[in-house]
C-alpha cells in the first residue's frame, strides 16, 4: 500500500520525504501556508518523487480545465485534484484526453466513484473520516468502490482520504486499498508503539547492567 502525506506544509514533507509515496493537498491545507500556491506546489514537487495532488478552485468545466493546464505545467509529478460533480467529471474526461492525471476528490458514494472512473480519472478520493464523522461507514464505501473497480477492470486507483486515525490505515490495508493519504500526525504514529519504546528501553538497561 502506498502512503501519501495529506499536507501542504514543507517542514512535514521534508521530515518524511524519503519514505513518502506522494502528497495530497487541498485549498484548506494550502491556505494555512504563507506562500503563493504555485511557488509552494513547485517546492513540494521538488521534495517528493511521487505524485502531488493540487486542487482547482473553479467550479465550471472551462475554468477547471484552464486551471488544471496551468497547474500541470508546474512539475511533471503534479496530479490535478478535481471536485466530484457533473462539471468535475466532464473536466476529468477532457484532461484524461490530454494526458493530464487527475484525482477526483470529495467522493462520498460508490456511483460518484463509478463516474470518476468512467471519465478516466487516475485517482479517486473517498473521504472516510467525514463519513464516519456523521455516523456513516467510510470503509464500507471504500470496499464498495474497490469491488466496482474490480468488477469492470477500471485502472483508477483508490486513495483512502480524510483519514482520522491509525485504525483507518489498518482497515484500508486490510481491504487492499492501493493508497492511503493521511495527515502528518497519523503518518508519524504509524512508526510507533509504546511497547516498542519500552522494549528498547529494557533491552538497553539489561545490556548496560551486563556490561557493568
Ligand atoms: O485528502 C482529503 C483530506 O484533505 C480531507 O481531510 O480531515 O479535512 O476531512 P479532512
Amino acid at each position: 500500500m502506498k502512503i501519501f502525506l495529506d499536507t501542504a506544509n514543507l517542514d512535514e514533507i521534508k521530515e518524511l520525504a524519503d519514505l513518502l509515496d506522494g502528497v495530497t493537498t487541498n485549498p484548506s491545507l494550502v491556505a494555512r501556508e504563507e506562500k503563493p500556491f504555485r511557488e509552494l506546489l513547485s517546492e513540494i514537487c521538488r521534495l517528493v518523487l511521487g505524485p502531488v495532488s493540487a486542487e482547482v478552485t473553479a467550479l465550471d468545466v472551462e475554468g477547471m480545465v484552464r486551471q488544471a493546464r496551468e497547474l500541470a505545467k508546474v512539475a511533471d509529478n503534479v496530479v490535478i485534484k478535481i471536485p466530484m460533480g457533473l462539471p468535475g467529471v466532464r473536466a476529468v474526461k477532457r484532461l484524461a484526453a490530454e494526458g493530464i492525471p487527475t484525482n477526483v476528490t470529495l467522493v462520498f458514494s460508490p456511483v460518484q466513484a463509478l463516474w470518476a472512473a468512467k471519465a478516466g480519472a487516475t485517482y479517486v478520493s473517498p473521504f472516510v473520516g467525514r463519513i464516519d464523522d456523521r455516523a456513516g461507514d467510510g470503509m464500507e464505501l471504500v470496499a464498495q468502490i474497490l469491488g466496482i473497480y474490480e468488477n469492470y477492470g477500471f485502472d483508477t486507483q483508490v486513495i483512502v482520504a480524510s483519514v482520522r486515525h491509525v485504525r483507518h490505515v489498518v482497515e484500508a490495508a486490510l481491504l487492499g486499498a492501493p493508497i492511503v493519504t493521511a495527515p502528518y500526525r497519523v503518518v508519524r504514529q504509524l512508526f510507533d508503539h509504546p511497547l516498542t519504546d519500552l522494549g528498547i528501553e529494557r533491552f538497553l538497561a539489561d545490556w548496560e547492567r551486563a556490561a557493568g
